[in-house]
């Protein structure tokens, strides 16, 4: 069995995809499968950690002895993190997080219209949930962990990232059509605010989420 080293700490992860709803039956969405976020919940559970999983979206059961809190949207997702994370020793924003959403709602369904080739449909930005939390921390000492999933340039990105969004550590990784999404499998490299840069190979969630753990351990104030 792992070490309890979690043991006393709460940890807050947030895991899936937010959906912004269009109108009462249509949302603008993203291909998380939630996985990452469960594995990391499942094994920051059995190094003894309280765990607050706040889930958007996902297909997957709530695992035991885990605090489930169920949301859609990504101002939803905010307000659910923010109120756990008061009293948090580290929050894992592991969530894909629309960052737009409709400007307006429609209640009815929108419909074709003769003579109208197709709507237009306007964006606002959302709240970006992991600056916020990284800026504020809400908790002294608090350790801020963020995903980036990216295309291409995915280190300088990543890098730009983590300066951007101000996290402790940016767990970086290549996606793709069959890369990542949905897949029990994930290749990653952590970058630290430190500069340190810790390569995580090809393997299951769960080996990146205890690498996860160990890096959010080892900055934990004791
Ligand atoms: O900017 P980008 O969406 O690539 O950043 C990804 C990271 O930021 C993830 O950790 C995600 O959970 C978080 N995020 C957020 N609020 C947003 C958008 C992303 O917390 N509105």
């Amino acid at each position: 069995a792992a070490a309890p080293d979690l043991a006393g700490r709460h940890v807050v992860v947030s895991a899936g995809g937010t959906r912004e709803p269009l109108d009462p039956v249509r949302y603008l969405g993203n291909r998380s499968s939630g996985k990452q976020g469960y594995a990391l919940a499942r094994t920051a559970a059995a190094r003894g950690a309280r765990v607050t999983l706040v889930e958007a979206n996902t297909a997957i059961p709530d695992p035991a002895g885990v605090d489930v809190v169920h949301v859609g949207t990504a101002v939803q997702l905010r307000e659910a993190v923010l109120k756990a994370a008061a009293d948090a020793d580290a929050v894992v924003m592991a969530a894909a997080v629309a960052d737009f959403r409709p400007a307006a709602y429609a209640s009815g369904k929108i419909k074709k219209r003769d003579g109208v080739e197709a709507p237009e449909i306007t964006l606002v930005r959302n709240p970006d949930i992991l600056a916020e939390i990284s800026a504020e921390r809400p908790r002294p000492g608090q350790v801020v962990v963020g995903f980036a999933a990216e295309t291409d340039e995915v280190l300088a990105n990543g890098r730009e990232k983590l300066r951007r969004k101000g996290c402790d550590l940016l767990v970086v990784n290549e996606v793709g059509e069959r890369r990542t999404f949905g897949a029990e499998e994930n290749e990653a490299v952590v970058l630290s605010s430190d500069g340190a840069e810790t390569p995580v190979p090809h393997g299951p969630k769960e080996a990146l989420a205890d690498t996860v753990w160990d890096l959010v351990a080892a900055r934990l104030p004791a």
